[in-house]
């Protein structure tokens, strides 16, 4: 009896054991998931910087024809204002400081009154080289805006670019859409003025070096090359995250971002993917000049997007079927005008695909992909 006894304690305190071990896996991995998007990958990606750093692998090496930096010109050189701006002045010095202490809008409003109202800016003194229409996509991140707004103005004024920007905030309760919500930018954006360039621009990544210039190129261009959450380096060769910019041209080419990634991750890849198959290939500065700080959130992220890996086998075949071309949102979208940028909310939805014939689409058969609506009859279609 007392040997049952032993043996009934002994499992149980086993099984216990287990029970907790097994609570504290779950409840990790639930966390990992849904409340900390992201993080995962931050983690994976850190610890492979610190394993090459270690074992003395150079920098992760990508070959670019990033154009020769060429001389800069002195600070006080002045073209005339018929004239195109220099690329390249010395009044970029290159390494900047980066603040991110919290400050109120107002603040960085009366520090840049010069910024004419929906965030519009053009040099006088010369013919700007570009017009750049700075899009950030945007959700719960108030106190992160004030501080990239303040950062970027005189960089970009010190570039003589001429741009405005685009917060593209999403309202409604459906995960966040990156790409859309780039699209529905890009859109507004051209109907107020014929940009010629288009920075697709992440609300929390802070440049460091104001050479880091943000004008397009015969190629899109990756503008970051060294992030600090990375142990400044790229978390992988094609990442095409953060910071971007193509002329319109290119943008629509590719057709856009892609509608279909609901939640975080996974459509910079699939923008990679579109202009790998569109023959276009990028361009990156060196890590010294695409050099990037992250400004910390406190918020609970976004939702990870776990379909984005099913998808992003399927970019191809996607590419000319839905972007750009088979963008719908709630119309109009509501625009207002800040004194520092211009404000497009919407509230996004899953596009129906009308046109597409592959299984991945739906079509007749039960298989589809995520992140893509199926309807069986055209007619149940309601986009709101
Ligand atoms: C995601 C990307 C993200 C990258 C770096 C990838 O797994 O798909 O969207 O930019 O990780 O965090």
């Amino acid at each position: 009896m007392v040997n049952l006894c032993r043996t009934l304690l002994k499992v149980s305190i086993r099984s216990f054991l287990a029970v907790i071990l097994f609570f504290f896996l779950s409840t990790t991995c639930i966390y990992f998931v849904y409340a900390a998007p992201g993080k995962v990958n931050e983690y994976f990606y850190v610890g492979k910087a610190y394993v090459t750093s270690m074992l003395g692998d150079p920098d992760v090496s990508i070959s670019t024809d990033y154009p020769d930096p060429g001389t800069y010109l002195p600070v006080n050189f002045t073209q005339g204002e018929n004239l195109p701006c220099p690329e390249r002045l010395l009044s970029m010095k290159g390494p900047m400081e980066v603040n991110m202490s919290e400050i109120s809008m107002e603040a960085v409003v009366a520090k840049h009154l010069d910024i004419q109202l929906g965030g519009h800016w053009k040099p006088q003194d010369c013919k700007p080289r570009w017009k750049v229409a700075i899009l950030i996509p945007f959700r719960k991140r108030q106190e992160q805006l004030p501080i990239l707004l303040d950062h970027l103005t005189p960089m970009l004024q010190r570039q003589r670019l001429q741009f405005a920007y685009y917060v593209i905030e999403q309202t409604g309760s459906q995960p966040f859409n990156r790409g859309m919500l780039f699209n529905v930018g890009f859109q507004e954006a051209m109907k107020d003025l014929n940009w010629d360039c288009v920075i697709f621009h992440d609300v929390d990544h802070l440049p460091e070096n104001d050479r880091n210039y943000y004008g397009c190129g015969q190629m899109p261009r990756h503008f970051v090359h060294a992030l600090d959450k990375y142990k400044y380096k790229l978390p992988y060769d094609k990442f095409f995250g953060g910071v971007t910019g193509l002329t319109t041209e290119q943008y629509r080419e590719i057709n856009g971002f892609p509608n279909a990634y609901w939640g975080w991750g996974g459509e910079d890849d699939d923008l990679m993917n579109r202009l790998i198959y569109a023959g276009l290939g990028f361009t990156r500065p060196e890590a010294e000049i695409g050099r990037y700080t992250s400004i910390p959130h406190h918020h609970v992220g976004e939702k990870q997007f776990l379909g984005r890996w099913q998808l992003l086998r399927y970019s191809k075949e996607r590419q000319y079927v839905e972007g750009l071309n088979n963008l719908h949102y709630s119309r109009p979208a509501n625009v207002s005008y800040s004194k520092l940028y211009t404000n497009v909310s919407v509230d996004l939805h899953p596009i129906p695909l009308l046109n597409c014939r592959g299984w991945w689409c739906g079509g007749n058969t039960m298989k589809k992909l995520p992140g893509i609506l199926t309807l069986k009859n055209p007619k149940d279609i309601h986009i709101p």
